[in-house]
């Protein structure tokens, strides 16, 4: 099926995002392989410009710029060719996780080609976090997901001050081997 086609049939298929927003991603796009060595914030000044998306933009990291949706939820457009890597491993994770880890990762609500919906949070823990932060890291482990890139920035807590990952694109999670 052709790119253009699969393109529009996500856009009936989705809710958060309409169409023109859906073209203005996907005309983005092509610029994060056009621009490898640029500096992060550049690629984020330059997507929002590209985009030029009716939301304001609420952060951007290395790979990837958020838009505050207004509605309880972000949208995360990449910026860099890793982002496409960082929205894969978030959208594989998220789906995955047992619930008792689920809760500790902000929910991907959506998803499509270079762009993926998640639940807005807006509070950032407070320290100390460490030992709680240590207690969740080792529940991952537990089951062969190992959290990484555990800044600040990529954390919030949620009201009853329980730890979520809003960026959890560096996780790896270990796969089952199977020998033939
Ligand atoms: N779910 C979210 N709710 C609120 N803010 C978010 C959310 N996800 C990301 N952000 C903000 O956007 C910034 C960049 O997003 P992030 O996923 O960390 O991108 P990158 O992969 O480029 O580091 C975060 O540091 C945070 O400030
Ligand atoms: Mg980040």
């Amino acid at each position: 099926m052709a790119t253009q086609e699969r393109h529009k049939q996500t856009a009936k298929k989705q809710s958060f995002l309409n169409e023109k927003e859906l073209d203005a991603i996907h005309h983005w796009l092509p610029y994060t392989h056009r621009y490898v060595f640029e500096h992060p914030r550049w690629m984020a000044e330059t997507a929002e410009e590209v985009l030029n998306l009716d939301h304001p933009v609420l952060g951007y990291g290395s790979y990837r710029i958020v838009f505050d949706l207004g509605n309880g939820h972000v949208l995360k457009v990449v910026t860099r060719k890793g982002g496409f890597i960082s929205n894969d491993a978030e959208v594989d994770i998220y789906h995955r996780s047992p619930v008792h880890l689920r809760k500790h990762l902000c929910s991907v609500k959506e998803y499509g080609d270079g762009w993926l919906i998640m639940k807005k949070m807006t509070e950032a823990p407070e320290p100390p976090v460490r030992e709680e932060l240590g207690n969740v890291v080792k529940q991952f482990q537990k089951e062969s997901i190992f959290p990484k890139d555990l800044k600040r920035e990529n954390l919030a807590v949620t009201s009853k001050e329980k730890i979520v990952f809003i960026d959890y694109g560096h996780f790896y999670r270990r796969r089952e081997r199977f020998w033939i």
